[in-house]
């Protein structure tokens, strides 16, 4: 089957001539092409026309573009996706001037969840999670990273993986399943933190792996998680299984995250609010992505990572939603841009950099999208818009019109 794409106002290709990832300066080079169209074949983006070519090749199906604007599809690598229940009651407490530490430490944030998501039967998850995938396609996302960490215990992280599998075979956009069975310690084990990392180390990490659950291990290396010591026990044994790596670090303090994530090789480190100038130094010349979350930052109303620095120093930058109840209650990735654009500084085009080709390399599947290149699947966002700068512009409006996963266009709104 051959589809042509056809007639956009402008294709955002993020072309990276086979690098498949945008360091530094680099992520401002987004190649925009005017006058051309997209052939599709087989699932995969075959060619790059100018218009005045098109009449010489047949085609089986044609999608008319009406004069929009092409992006890679979106990709949000950083989610917390399946959880049950609300904190609207804990946001209260924040407007009154409650930190997010002090509702944790009363018993709050995200053990407030894992109450929620343990007394949900695996079908509730699977329906809450259902719309909000339907919800992150509306918005043409391709691609998305889920976290378990609300369960907390065997049976109940392995509840979450499971509803995190089964969305993988209902929906046909990519779904990257993390471990994050090291999210905090669980009430019981507030006291007997050693049994809890056993518990991980013994039961939950081989029974994720040999049942192919997940391909990221995560763990949140922070003063009300996890030591830097016991980061580095899971991190080794995470390893040796074959797990690829990525860590929640440097939220509210620096206790050695970074030392960890390169001694690791992790694929990510994502948050990095507290990063400071010399982890900054050492992170920029290595290939980890440094994975900026600035919903995060809107929702807790505190510092934004230094988005410039790592940028102007030649690092690797996603940016995500990382939606959760309880840090970043914001399902909106076009939303997350417009704030990363005018909070970080980050440029129109270093957002859009962001999340797409350096968002897929933060996933590890950046040789199969993230940009609009040769024989990568063909996977568009397709936004109502003359010019690709208004897709940030309107801030939280979306302008997502069309979805197209693997050339199938899966979600149109004209169709709602
Ligand atoms: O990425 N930082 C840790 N975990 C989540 C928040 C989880 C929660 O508050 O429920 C985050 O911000
Ligand atoms: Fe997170």
């Amino acid at each position: 089957m051959i589809k042509l794409l056809k007639n956009p106002s402008q294709i955002v290709t993020v072309n990276t001539n086979g690098n498949n990832v945008k360091r530094g300066l680099e992520m401002r080079e987004i190649s925009l092409l005017e006058d051309y169209s997209i052939i599709v074949e087989n699932n995969l983006i075959k060619d790059i026309i100018k218009n005045s070519a098109i009449n010489k090749t047949k085609f089986d199906k044609i999608i008319e573009l009406d004069n929009k604007v092409v992006l890679p599809g979106l990709i949000d690598c950083h989610t917390h996706l399946v959880f049950a229940g609300n904190r609207a009651n804990e946001f209260k407490l924040k407007l009154d001037g409650a930190s997010y530490e002090e509702i944790a430490a009363n018993g709050g944030g995200i053990n407030n969840t894992v109450n929620a998501v343990r007394n949900s039967s695996f079908d509730d998850l699977f329906n809450i999670a259902c719309k909000r995938i339907e919800y992150a396609i509306s918005r043409g996302i391709t691609s998305i990273e889920i976290k378990s960490g609300y369960g907390l215990s065997f049976y109940d992280e392995i509840k979450i993986l499971q509803v995190v599998k089964a969305l993988r075979n209902k929906y046909i956009i990519d779904i990257i399943p993390t471990f994050l069975g090291a999210h905090t310690f669980p009430p019981e084990f507030k006291n007997d933190r050693l049994k809890y990392i056993e518990i991980i180390e013994k039961e939950m990490l081989p029974y994720v792996y040999e049942n192919s659950l997940a391909d990221f291990c995560d763990v949140f290396c922070e003063k009300s998680a996890f030591s830097a010591e016991e980061t580095n026990y899971l991190l080794e044994k995470a390893s040796n299984y074959g797990f690829k790596i990525k860590l929640h670090s440097e939220q509210f303090n620096n206790i050695g995250g970074i030392d960890l994530a390169l001694k690791y090789n992790a694929t990510s480190i994502d948050h990095l609010e507290m990063l400071n100038l010399e982890d900054i130094n050492k992170l920029v010349k290595s290939d980890i992505v440094s994975v900026l979350l600035p919903g995060v930052s809107f929702f807790l109303n505190y510092d934004f990572a230094n988005a410039r620095a790592i940028i102007d120093n030649n690092g690797i930058v996603a940016i995500s939603t990382d939606f959760n109840p309880g840090s970043s209650n914001i399902q909106d990735l076009n939303l997350v841009m417009s704030i990363a654009a005018l909070k970080m500084r980050m440029k129109v085009e270093e957002t859009i950099s962001a999340v797409t080709i350096n968002a897929a390399k933060a996933l590890a599947i950046e040789k199969s999208t993230g940009s609009i290149e040769l024989n990568k699947k063909a996977d568009f966002a397709i936004f109502d818009a003359k010019e690709y700068s208004e897709i940030l512009y309107n801030v939280g409006h979306n302008l997502n019109v069309l979805t197209i996963k693997n050339g199938d266009v899966i979600f149109n709104k004209e169709n709602l």
